[in-house]
């Protein structure tokens, strides 16, 4: 379905609210919740289509999953063992994260299985999980070695070994560990940076014998999961649009509730503030294993920066809306080690550089590197190539821009934000559904 959006100039951005759960820890949620021994009960999970997309294919499984209520699950968990063959391909949807934890899981099982996904996900490099899997004796199939549809043949037996996953991914290291559940032997894994730990910390929490520091996790064979309570905490890629909002348009002052920090997400938060933003954290607790905080963001005047290197993993989603601050910012960033960006829900870079040059931006680009000159935007016509996350991108920049943006192609935010348009609209940003028929 094409839904475009108009958006315009906003006079300022107020409220207090929160923001929905992490898509992150919504699906490793039901995943460990569906392999523990007794009933769990989620909390603030995401109402996405990525994690709804997860909840139905553990459904498939043959785990029973109750909606108490609008973001909350009870799981019925069906021991380390108990998954059952689907009868149907497993539909992953928009989501890398499902695809890729997934594969590890379902490698492991004594069952085949087939993962197939959207247009753009179908276009995603899976060899990257392929290859570490295999190592360990996954057996996996895939079109042309890298692309969905994969097919997992069943009763294989993995064996625990030492695996350098090359690429800084959250997705392949625990694509990995879900497979070292099942290995005989232990798992250790080495990371070339340190990426998000929700796999490792909520496998400890359940009370699986593991072992994890930063850039390296030693997974031991034998345990088991114990049912528990998760409570999710709001996504910080989520917040990170309403931030970037307010620290951009004049008048703002936002405070956003209960958001996740966890040290390997708040890379962004870190960069605006080198960027002069006025960001504070406030009311620093603790939501199930998690740190959580409040955000208050006021207007402030922005300066380009050179983006140290070892900040892109920590704001690995959030590059996109940062070009966007760089974009309006006074002076020139520079932004380097960006890679991974071509290979997410649409080429980021390449995505973001066509948007913000229709918007008058003056970026250049190289394969892994982009360079903005700071300066003012005005509307236009631009694509979200159907990336929630441009999308959603391009209706912060139209905040601040001259005129009116029309946003092609936006239905996928719905993977990640439900309720982004209400929301935006409710604190003050100039943001519609278009509804003129514009030529899709
Ligand atoms: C995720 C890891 C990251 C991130 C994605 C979610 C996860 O992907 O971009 O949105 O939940 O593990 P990579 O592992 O490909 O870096």
């Amino acid at each position: 379905m094409h839904v475009n959006w108009q958006a315009g100039t906003s006079k300022g951005l107020t409220g207090k609210f929160s923001v929905p759960g992490d898509k992150s820890i919504s699906h490793r949620a039901i995943m460990l919740a569906a392999l523990a021994n007794g009933v769990s009960r989620i909390d603030g999970f995401l109402e996405g289509e990525d994690t709804r997309a997860t909840a139905r294919i553990f459904a498939q499984l043959g785990v029973t999953i109750e909606t108490p209520d609008a973001q909350s699950r009870i799981v019925h968990g069906v021991g380390l063992h108990g998954l059952r063959a689907a009868s149907a391909n497993l539909d992953c949807g928009n989501a890398g994260t499902g695809m890729r934890l997934l594969t590890g899981l379902l490698s492991a099982q004594a069952f085949d299985s087939t993962l197939v996904g959207d247009s753009s996900l179908s276009q995603r490099p899976m060899a990257r999980v392929m290859g570490v899997l295999q190592q360990m004796g996954a057996k996996i199939t895939a079109r042309d070695d890298n692309f969905a549809p994969l097919h997992i043949h069943g009763g294989q037996s993995l064996r625990g070994c030492d695996i350098d996953t090359r690429v800084a991914s959250a997705q392949v290291k625990s694509a990995l560990i879900f497979a070292a559940l099942y290995a005989e032997g232990t798992t250790r894994i080495h990371e070339p940076r340190p990426t998000r730990d929700y796999t490792e910390a909520m496998l400890k929490a359940l009370g699986w014998p593991i072992e994890y520091a930063p850039g390296s996790v030693t997974v031991h064979p034998g345990g088991q999961l114990n049912a528990g309570q998760i409570r999710i905490p709001g996504d910080i890629s989520s917040a990170a649009f309403l931030i970037v909002a307010a620290l951009l348009v004049p008048g703002s002052d936002l405070v956003l509730e209960n958001i996740g920090i966890n040290l390997r997400r708040t890379g962004l938060l870190q960069a605006l503030q080198q960027m002069g933003g006025e960001i504070t954290l406030f009311n620093q607790s603790e939501a199930g294993g998690e740190p959580v905080a409040d955000i208050r963001v006021r207007y402030s005047v922005l300066s380009g920066i050179d983006l140290p290197e070892t900040l892109v993993p920590d704001m690995i989603d959030e590059c996109p809306i940062f070009f966007v601050a760089a974009a309006l910012a006074k002076g020139r960033t520079r932004a380097s080690g960006l890679a991974e960006l071509r290979v997410k829900e649409s080429d980021r870079i390449a995505s973001m550089v066509a948007g913000l040059r229709a918007m008058g931006a003056r970026v250049l680009e190289t394969e892994d590197s982009v360079e903005i000159e700071g300066g003012a935007l005005t509307g236009a016509e631009v694509d979200s190539f159907e990336d929630h996350r441009i999308a959603m991108s391009f209706a912060v920049a139209a905040q601040c821009a001259q005129g009116r943006t029309l946003i092609r192609d936006c239905a996928n935010v719905a993977t990640s934000f439900p309720g982004f348009i209400e929301l935006a609209q409710a604190i003050g940003m100039n943001l519609v559904v278009d509804t003129s028929g514009a030529p899709q």
